[in-house]
């Protein structure tokens, strides 16, 4: 950065001015490249604390992952950023906009989609159909147009739905399922149905794509497949942010990892330091982690944050 300002220096010949120069592009980056902001996250289910003092910063272009044991707060994480559910307190802010609260479909149109972690799909509808749904949202037609246009097929709704199935059959492209356009989704196998998911959410052209769990019930092939797609995914300047389980993934592909336990964020970095993290070491192995045993365990004990 310094370097790349060098020319700067005539024209601000003195060091003080050209360092706070530099601190305040360094900040204008930096805040820039932060586009996910959450604060003091909570969420209760009654007496259940699913959630607790959340903070958390995702930077634009990184691949984020969250991990954590099972009923950890992952999914309610992922629930309470798409609008699925309220938080109970907090605020989630994306770009400049603060989102705490809006409806799910509001939060799409900001630039946030997901995949589900129990896969839903509209089973009665072809593969090709299925990814135009999730384009109709950024289409924001008015519902009596749509339905007018549909019954005296006018010109406008032609053209409008040949774009929406070009840019759905350039999508399963991109996933991998142009020919499979035609099945109905229900007949796709496991894998390809989640790979579906993930191509209906693009559909909607996000900034970021939260995938919950999406190697779940993959194959060793499979999962090396969907590694590659989330790469892709990336250089197309969407930031996946996954929950996953697959910690061979996980360390695999991921800047930056957050870990939870009970509710409460105990750790986060990148690999190695969550790998080495003696907290998320013990969410994972409980009272095993501190015996000799341990480092043996971790192996074979499900789930342990270690490639
Ligand atoms: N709608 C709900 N009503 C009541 N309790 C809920 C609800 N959703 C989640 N919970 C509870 O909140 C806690 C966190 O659940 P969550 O599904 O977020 O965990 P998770 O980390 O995604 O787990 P897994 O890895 O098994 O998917 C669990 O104790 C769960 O039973
Ligand atoms: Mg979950």
């Amino acid at each position: 950065m310094r370097d790349s300002l060098g020319w700067l220096t005539p024209i601000f010949p003195y060091d003080k001015v050209s360092a706070g120069l530099v601190t305040s592009l360094s900040f204008l980056e930096m805040r820039d490249r932060m586009f996910l902001k959450i604060e003091g996250l909570a969420k209760r289910f009654e007496g259940l604390k699913a959630l607790e003092g959340i903070d958390l910063i995702l930077e634009k272009g990184e691949v984020h992952s969250l991990i954590g044991p099972n009923g950890a707060g992952k999914t309610t994480f992922f629930n309470c950023i798409t609008g699925m559910l309220s938080p109970t307190s907090g605020r989630i802010v994306f770009g400049s906009k603060e989102i705490t609260g809006l409806k799910p479909f509001q939060i799409t149109r900001c630039g946030i989609a997901r995949t589900f972690q129990n896969i839903r799909l509209f089973s009665e509808m072809t593969v090709l159909e299925n990814v135009m749904v999730g384009r109709y949202i950024q289409t924001a037609r008015p519902l009596v147009r749509t339905f007018v246009g549909a019954l005296f097929k006018g010109r406008n709704f032609c053209n409008q739905e040949n774009d929406l199935q070009d840019k759905a059959r350039q999508l399963l492209d991109f996933v991998g399922l142009s020919r499979h356009h035609k099945r109905l989704s229900r007949h796709l196998a496991y894998g390809d149905q989640r790979r579906l998911e993930i191509a209906r959410a693009l559909a909607s052209d996000p900034m970021l794509l939260l995938l919950d769990e999406p190697a779940a019930g993959m194959n060793p092939q499979e999962t090396q497949a969907l590694m590659s797609l989330i790469g892709k995914i990336r250089e197309r300047g969407v930031t996946p942010f996954l929950i996953e389980h697959n910690m061979q993934m996980v360390m695999g592909i991921s800047d930056h990892i957050i870990v939870l336990d009970h509710g409460e964020k105990i750790a986060e970095g990148d690999a190695a330091a969550v790998q080495q993290n003696p907290r998320v070491i013990e969410a994972y192995l409980g009272a095993q982690a501190s015996t000799p045993d341990a480092k043996a365990a971790s192996t074979t004990a499900k789930n342990p944050p270690s490639c």
